[in-house]
This record gives structure tokens, C-alpha cells and sequence, in this order.
């Protein structure tokens, strides 16, 4: 009997066959749908989110097909960088936790690699009043990273609102900071927001029912009485500049404390140098590698902050003005030929240019600049704290020890705020704190940069 179709042998043999091949079409099938089902559960989410965002933190910006300008497009192929939208991420660092992006800039959030560069700072909530002045200037994206342990993340997140909603008349706060807070893990505050839209959901008054204006929140609570000094807490002055540069999305950065204020125009001006002269950069790998130091100045309280070069020299004519720590530390600030660089004649709209360069050595050994940089430079060693000074000083030893050049702008300038510092006592705390760190340094950070970097007798912490 040979009937093909009923081999029952034949059959039995095919069986497992036809079994198996059903069993993974199944399969295939069932991943199918739960992948769609995913995108779809993300998608829902995600527009959930947007949803819950006040109308103009995205919905605005969204559908606008961004206009890409010559010199972006030529600075990118240039740069090589490759762009990248800013996003709220928990991140675990060293012992602290971060909340990266927590409330993003919504032009910020966008921002081409190479249209722009980003101001990295830090704080905490009592620094809120220097970001208005600061946005108003530098007219760029803005990463602020904000130490935060305990209660004090309350008051940072009511000042958050505070200066998004009651001080930024023009937009430019929620066009430009994306902030992001930190804290200790054994210093937890007791409830952290889960997203930048529970964060803007919180409630928040401008002015009081009778019509007068509420108080900033960053001035209800002194410094005094703030979470982080009633526990005795160091501020990590080092481990919030390394978050505010690890969360950005441009090429170029500016890592600068927030009381510093930048001339005007200056990210153009940067950025058309660049384009027009490729050469001011170090592309080349066997070069040495360059940053981009401003010049420092301070201005007497109440006084006007200059715009541009012709407003600071009018300041000095009138000893309004002076560079940076002048009398507390004249070495600590002075850029290479400083007296000319004053000196040095311009005129309104000048392009920005290199005007000096000098190694961080001799008579520049204690130097502690601030630079536009390509955010590869070292990052600043987080052992250090704010009370234990020196705090940039070790970035710039190890910048030292692998050769920086540093090249100097003109006729861009950083401003301090108003008031020019005076030589204080300094309380016996910071002053014991300084030196258990001046040894640490000694006995322990400098013999492993040594490893790490090399030795050069030339080189200072
Ligand atoms: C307005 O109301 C606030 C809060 O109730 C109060 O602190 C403030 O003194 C009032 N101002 C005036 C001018 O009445
Ligand atoms: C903080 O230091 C002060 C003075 O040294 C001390 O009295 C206080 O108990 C300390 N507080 C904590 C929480 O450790
Ligand atoms: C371009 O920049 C380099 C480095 O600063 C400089 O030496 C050169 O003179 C500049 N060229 C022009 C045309 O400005």
C-alpha cells in the first residue's frame, strides 16, 4: 500500500518538523506584537508627558523645521560632532545621585552640536539671582548643575519655578537653563519629581493676593540655615562642574562660575572666528592642545555691567574697575600681557581674536583661568571641595603636566557681579579645611598625576 499523503512513517517523521516550524511562527508572531505593543506604550508615554507639559515648553518648538545656518554646517563637518537631544537621565555618580536634565531649556534641548556653545556652572539655591543677568548676556544654552542634599532640594525646586515663571519676562530662562540637581546618597532629599512636568506642576505664586511681590524663595532660607550647613556638609564644588559639562549637547563650552558675566555677542563671535579661521584650532593631533581663556575683571558695586570693551575701559578711567582677585591674588588672573591687552585698540564689532598664549608655567604657574574649551580637557578632581580651595588649580596642574596651550581672546571678557572682593579673615573652618587639603594634595592627588601625566618641575598646583 503506498498512499503518499497517509505514510504514517513519512508523517511521524515530518511531525516534529511541522511542529516546530508552527511553534516559531507563533513566537515570531507574538514578538511582533509586543514589539508594536512597546512603541506604542512609549509613544503613549511619551506624548503623555509632552501633554503634561505647560503649553509652551514644547508644543511651540516641535514642529518647526529647524533653518541649519552656513556656518553650522560648515563648523559641524569641521568639528566632526554629531548632534544630540538633551534628556532627563537618573545617574548614579560616585556617591552622589544626580538628576541629569531635570528641566531642560526648551531652545537648549535642541541645539545643533556646533550652532552654539554651552555656559556649564554650578550652585546652589542661594545663586539663583545671577541667572537672569547671566541668560540676558549669553543668550545660549546654560547647564546649571545645583548641589541639593535633604530639604534644600525643596527650596531649589521652588526657586527653579520662581525665576522660569516669575522673573523671565522675555523667555529667556526657559529658552536657555536646563538644571540639573544633585545630591549625597546618604543625604536623600525625602521625595525627589519624577519628570521636568512634575517639576512644573508644583504650585508657585508671583505675587500675593494684595498685588505686592512675593520673595524670591533662593532669599527665604540663609545659607545658615540650609540642609547642607545644618548636617556640616562640604559643598562638592568639583563634582557639580563635572555634571554641569557631562550634560551638554554642543562641542564648545565654557566651564565658568555663575557670578561671572560675559561680554556681549560672545557665542557668535566665537563661533565666526572659528568658522573663518580653522587654524585657531589645534586640530591637528600632534599639536598641543588649546583652550580659550577671557580675561577676568571685577567692578565696584553699583556699577554698570559693561557690555563690551569700550564700556569696561570707560569703568577703569573712573577706578571702577579692576581684573579679577587683583589684591587677594593678582597672579591667580592675570592673562599673559594683561597691560596691553587694555592697551590694545578696537573698535565696536571687532572680531573676536586670539591675542596671547602662554603655557601654564613661571610667572602663570598659580593661574586659574576660565576657557572656552571642546570639554576634553581633564575633569576637575572631586575630592577637592569648595572649603578645601585650590579647587580649579589641580585641573590646571594636570593641564600643565600634559602641555595646554592656553590662547587668550580678545576683546571678550568675563565680568564678575558687581562688588569687588575684599581680603576677608575667612572662618577658622575653611582655613582648616584649606590646609588638610593643601596636604592632601601634596601626599596624595600630585604623586598620582605624576603616574597619570608625567612630571614637570614647571608645573604648580
Ligand atoms: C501683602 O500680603 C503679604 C502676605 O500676606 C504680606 O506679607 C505683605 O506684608 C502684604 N503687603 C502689603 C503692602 O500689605
Ligand atoms: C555640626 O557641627 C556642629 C559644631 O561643630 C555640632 O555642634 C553639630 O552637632 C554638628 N551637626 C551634625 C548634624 O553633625
Ligand atoms: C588664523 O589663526 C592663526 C592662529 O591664531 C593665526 O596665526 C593666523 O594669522 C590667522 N589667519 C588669519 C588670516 O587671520
Amino acid at each position: 500500500m503506498a498512499v503518499a499523503c497517509c505514510n504514517s512513517k513519512g508523517f511521524l517523521r515530518l511531525f516534529p518538523i511541522v511542529l516546530l516550524f508552527n511553534t516559531a511562527l507563533v513566537l515570531v508572531w507574538r514578538n511582533v506584537q509586543q514589539a508594536q505593543q512597546l512603541t506604542q506604550t512609549k509613544l503613549l508615554w511619551e506624548s503623555n508627558e509632552r501633554a503634561l507639559m505647560p503649553e509652551d515648553d514644547c508644543s511651540k518648538y516641535d514642529n518647526i523645521p529647524k533653518e541649519i545656518s552656513p556656518r553650522t554646517l560648515e563648523l559641524q563637518e569641521l568639528l566632526k560632532c554629531r548632534d544630540r537631544s538633551l534628556r532627563f537621565e537618573r545617574i548614579q555618580h560616585g556617591s552622589y545621585w544626580v538628576l541629569q536634565n531635570l528641566v531642560i531649556g526648551r531652545k537648549s534641548r535642541d541645539i545643533g552640536c556646533a550652532e552654539s556653545i554651552t555656559y556649564t556652572t554650578i550652585g546652589d539655591y542661594t545663586f539663583f539671582d545671577n541667572l537672569k543677568p547671566l541668560v540676558e548676556r549669553w543668550l545660549a544654552p546654560v547647564s546649571f548643575a545645583i548641589h541639593a542634599p535633604g530639604y534644600d532640594l525643596k527650596a531649589t525646586l521652588d526657586s527653579i519655578l520662581y525665576v522660569r515663571n516669575c522673573l523671565d519676562d522675555n523667555g529667556l530662562i526657559k529658552d536657555w537653563v536646563s538644571f540639573h540637581v544633585y545630591f549625597p546618597n546618604n543625604h536623600m532629599p525625602d521625595k525627589v519629581p519624577f519628570n521636568m512636568a512634575q517639576v512644573l506642576r508644583r504650585p508657585y505664586t508671583c505675587t500675593f493676593g494684595n498685588g505686592t511681590d512675593v520673595p524670591p524663595p533662593y532669599t527665604l532660607i540663609p545659607r545658615s540655615e540650609s540642609y547642607k550647613n545644618t548636617a556640616n556638609l562640604t559643598y562638592p564644588i568639583n563634582v557639580g562642574r563635572n555634571i554641569a559639562r557631562q550634560a551638554v549637547n554642543t562641542h564648545f563650552i565654557l566651564a565658568s562660575d555663575i557670578e561671572l558675566y560675559p561680554s556681549l555677542g560672545f557665542v557668535d563671535f566665537f563661533l565666526d572666528m572659528v568658522a573663518q579661521n580653522h587654524s585657531v584650532l589645534a586640530l591637528d593631533p600632534l599639536l598641543p592642545r588649546r583652550v580659550y581663556p577671557l580675561p577676568v575683571f571685577e567692578i565696584a558695586s553699583g556699577a554698570e555691567i559693561p557690555n563690551d570693551k569700550a564700556d569696561l575701559l570707560a569703568l577703569y578711567q573712573k577706578k571702577l574697575a579692576q581684573g579679577f582677585h587683583e589684591k587677594l591674588c593678582g597672579q591667580c588672573h592675570k592673562v599673559p600681557r594683561q597691560k596691553e591687552w587694555l592697551n590694545k585698540p578696537f573698535s565696536e564689532g571687532d572680531q573676536l581674536q586670539l591675542f596671547s598664549h602662554t603655557l601654564r608655567e613661571k610667572q602663570f604657574r598659580y593661574w586659574e583661568p576660565f576657557y572656552v574649551s571642546d570639554n576634553t580637557e581633564p575633569l576637575f578632581d572631586e575630592r577637592v571641595t569648595w572649603e578645601g580651595q585650590s579647587n580649579k588649580r589641580i585641573q590646571n596642574y594636570a593641564m600643565c603636566l600634559m602641555g595646554y596651550e592656553y590662547h587668550v581672546l580678545h576683546p571678550a571678557f568675563l565680568v564678575h557681579s558687581p562688588g569687588i572682593k575684599k581680603a576677608t579673615e575667612g572662618s577658622a573652618t575653611r582655613k582648616k579645611y584649606a590646609t588638610e587639603m593643601t596636604k592632601f594634595i601634596n601626599v596624595k592627588i600630585k604623586p598620582e598625576y605624576h603616574v597619570l601625566y608625567g612630571r614637570n618641575s614647571a608645573c604648580q598646583t
